[in-house]
């Protein structure tokens, strides 16, 4: 892979410029195109990184190949004429462009530069086999010479790319750690604030179930009041029985208020016995149909045959799928819609049970809401107190099924459906066994 490098000038780069000027001093001094390649050398180290931030793909080939082309003019205008280019004392020029490429290339691509590399050194022999158009003599000791110089090339560029290669490698892997860490500080970060909201939660509920428990006793009171109130003022005053009425159907308003906080608060107690599920859902939908005053809804039932029985208290079971179908019934208020009610067998997290899909044709839950729609206290209804939900998932909890909420429109933001999962009925919860559970 190759990684654009800073655009910057750093000390690696002044080194290199000294270098190149010290080079410019020694002989040949009075060689004015040696003088001029240096200062392309000079130019080209300063702009690479520039030229490669700028062209991440193909800048470090340009910045390679201008360097050969430039070293094969420099080993040509630093030998005398009496001599072939191929004995310039400034042949080691060619580090250069390998070092470059071992920098920025893989060991195949290396391999390749520094192969080009050396076939442009090596071309300077062609003058020098050829007497004709220069009249120099190679023998078999200048031969030997070449090679070894070209097996250096080779040498000094695998072992850079070495180097390079594997610094490339602890960096990435520092990169991966440091990303892991980030990832587990984010993680603790969450828990702390989760534990937090908990412990908050937790102070809350302790507080409304004290708040409750002395509520209800004079609500208590209050309705009876109001009830005795009406009986006494039966015949004499109309206007008296009316605000009687009202207060009595206030208080039952507040009183039902109370007993949901109270089931939010406090440890609900569970009977499990094997139940067939769709007895009891079938009770939910009739006890919400039936109460429901608003725009006409059609209940569509889909239950699969020969359902397996779960073990569930029968009573906290039909509070869930009431608090859903309610939910339901009051998103599709305004036109009216149809509830598909669809039970099945299902495998959850390894285990068999049941699944309830509950799926309405209202607005849907909102997106930002979805993330945190079981949490208490979370609602978009004037009158909600949005509770209803919370209680539903610690009655799942309770009963260690799942309930999880989706978009049943596949994206289109019209229609929520909750899916309930309930485990399959343990053996010593059969028929005719039944479970104690607190669930808190
Ligand atoms: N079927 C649904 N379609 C759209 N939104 C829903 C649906 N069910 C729940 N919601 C959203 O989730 C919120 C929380 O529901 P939850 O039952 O917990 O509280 P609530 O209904 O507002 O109040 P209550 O405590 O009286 O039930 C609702 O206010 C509503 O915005
Ligand atoms: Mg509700």
């Amino acid at each position: 892979m190759i990684e654009a490098k800073r655009p910057t000038i750093n000390w690696m780069d002044a080194l290199w410029l000294m270098f190149l000027v010290v080079l410019a001093v020694l002989p040949p001094r009075t060689e004015p195109h040696k003088q001029l390649i240096l200062v392309a050398f000079g130019v080209l180290q300063l702009s690479e990184n520039w030229l490669v931030s700028r062209l991440p793909r193909r800048g470090p080939s340009y910045v390679v190949l201008i360097k050969i082309g430039l070293a094969m003019l420099l080993i040509d205008h630093t030998t005398s004429v009496y001599e072939p280019s191929i004995n310039s004392v400034y042949y080691p020029i060619y580090y250069l462009p390998l070092i470059t490429a071992a920098e920025y290339f893989g060991s195949w691509g290396t391999l390749l530069w520094t192969t080009l590399a050396s076939a442009t050194y090596a071309s300077y022999l062609y003058p020098a086999l050829h007497p004709e158009l220069r009249e120099f003599e190679i023998g078999a000791e200048s031969y030997e010479l070449l090679a070894i110089r070209i097996l250096f090339f080779f040498l000094a560029a695998m072992v850079v790319n070495r180097f390079v290669v594997e610094s490339k490698r602890q960096t990435q892997r520092y990169q991966e750690l440091a990303e892991t860490l980030a990832e587990t500080n984010r993680r603790l970060e969450q828990a702390q604030a989760e534990a937090r909201r908990s412990e908050r939660l937790a102070a809350l509920g302790q507080l409304s179930a004290g708040l409750a428990h002395e509520i209800r006793n004079p609500l208590g009171v209050i309705k009876g009041s109001a009830e005795m109130l009406s009986q006494k003022l039966k015949d004499s005053s109309p206007l008296a029985i009316e605000l009687a009425g009202y207060i009595s159907s206030e208080t039952n308003r507040l009183s039902s208020l109370v007993t949901r906080f109270l089931d939010f608060a406090r440890p609900l107690h569970a009977d499990l016995a094997a139940q067939d599920i769709t007895t009891i859902l079938d009770r939910a939908l009739h006890d919400v149909a039936t109460l429901w005053r608003g725009q006409p809804m059609r209940i569509d039932k889909d239950y699969a045959a020969d359902l397996p029985l779960v073990a569930v208290d029968e009573g906290l079971c039909e509070q869930a799928f009431v608090n859903i179908v309610q939910n339901a019934f009051d998103a599709m208020s305004a036109t009216g819609g149809v509830l598909r009610v669809r039970v099945s067998t299902a495998n959850a997290n390894g285990s068999d049970g049941v699944e309830v899909r509950i799926e309405d044709t209202g607005p849907g839950v909102p997106l930002e809401l979805l993330e945190q729609i079981f949490n208490p206290f979370v609602t978009t209804k004037k009158t909600g107190v949005g509770l209803g939900l919370s209680i539903v998932s610690k009655i799942m909890d309770g009963h260690h099924g799942s309930i999880r909420v989706e978009d049943a429109s596949g994206g289109q933001g019209t229609g929520a459906r909750f899916v309930l999962f309930f485990p399959t009925a343990a053996e010593g919860v059969g028929a005719k066994k039944s479970a104690h559970l607190v669930i808190s």
